[in-house]
C-alpha cells in the first residue's frame, strides 16, 4: 500500500490544490490531505472549516481522505504511514522555498520523498490569498474554487456585501 501525503494550510482549498491531489490519487494507493493548522498564517477559516471543505471537494475521490494536523510533517506522515509527499510546483518563484523546506524534511526523516507536480498554466498563478482577496471584493470565483469554497466564501464575505 503506497500512501502519499498532500500538505497545506488550504485557507481555502483552490481549484489548483485540487488539481495536485487528484493527479497525486493516479500514482499511488491512498492518498491523505493533510490540512495544517498553521497559527502564524492566521487563516481565514478555521482548522475544522478548512478539514471540512477539503473533505467535501474530494469527495468524489475513493482513495482520498483528509485529515487534520497540528505538529511536524515528517512526523504526523510517521504516523500515518505514508512515504511520500506530494506536492504542487506553480511559478518559479516556488522553488526556493519549497526547496528550503524539502531539505529540511529531508534532513529530518530521510526515507519521506517528496515529489512534485506542475501545475498546469491556467493554475500556476493562483493561490489561497489572491482567492480570498477577490472573494472579499465579491468578484467571481467560479474558475478559482470547487462550488462548496465558492459558497463558504460567499458566506464569510456577504456581510461586507450588505454595508457597502
Ligand atoms: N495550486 C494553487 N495554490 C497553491 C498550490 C497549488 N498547486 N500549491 C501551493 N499553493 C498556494 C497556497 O494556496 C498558499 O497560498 P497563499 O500563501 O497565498 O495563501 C501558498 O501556496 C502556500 O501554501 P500552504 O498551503 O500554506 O502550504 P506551504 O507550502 O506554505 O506549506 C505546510 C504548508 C503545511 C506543508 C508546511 O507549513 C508544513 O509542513 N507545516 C508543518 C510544520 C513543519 O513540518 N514545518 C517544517 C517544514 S520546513
Amino acid at each position: 500500500m503506497k500512501r502519499a501525503l498532500t500538505p497545506g494550510t488550504f485557507d481555502p482549498v483552490t481549484s489548483g490544490h485540487l488539481d495536485v491531489i487528484t493527479r497525486a490519487a493516479q500514482l499511488v494507493d491512498e492518498v491523505v490531505v493533510a490540512v495544517a493548522a498553521s497559527p502564524k498564517k492566521n487563516p481565514l477559516f478555521t482548522l475544522e472549516e478548512r478539514t471540512e471543505l477539503v473533505r467535501q471537494a474530494t469527495a468524489h475521490l475513493p482513495n482520498v481522505r483528509v485529515e487534520p494536523f497540528d505538529e511536524l510533517l515528517v512526523t504526523f506522515a510517521r504516523k500515518m504511514d505514508a512515504t511520500v509527499v506530494v506536492k504542487g510546483l506553480r511559478a518559479i518563484t516556488d522553488f526556493e522555498y519549497e526547496f528550503q523546506m524539502t531539505a529540511i524534511n529531508y534532513q529530518l526523516s530521510p526515507a519521506l520523498e517528496t515529489l512534485f507536480i506542475m501545475s498546469p498554466p491556467q493554475y500556476m498563478y493562483l493561490s489561497s490569498s489572491v482567492v480570498r482577496e477577490v472573494a472579499s471584493l465579491h468578484g467571481d470565483l467560479e474558475q478559482f474554487v470547487p462550488p462548496c469554497v465558492k459558497e463558504a466564501l460567499e458566506r464569510k464575505f456577504a456581510a461586507t456585501a450588505t454595508n457597502g
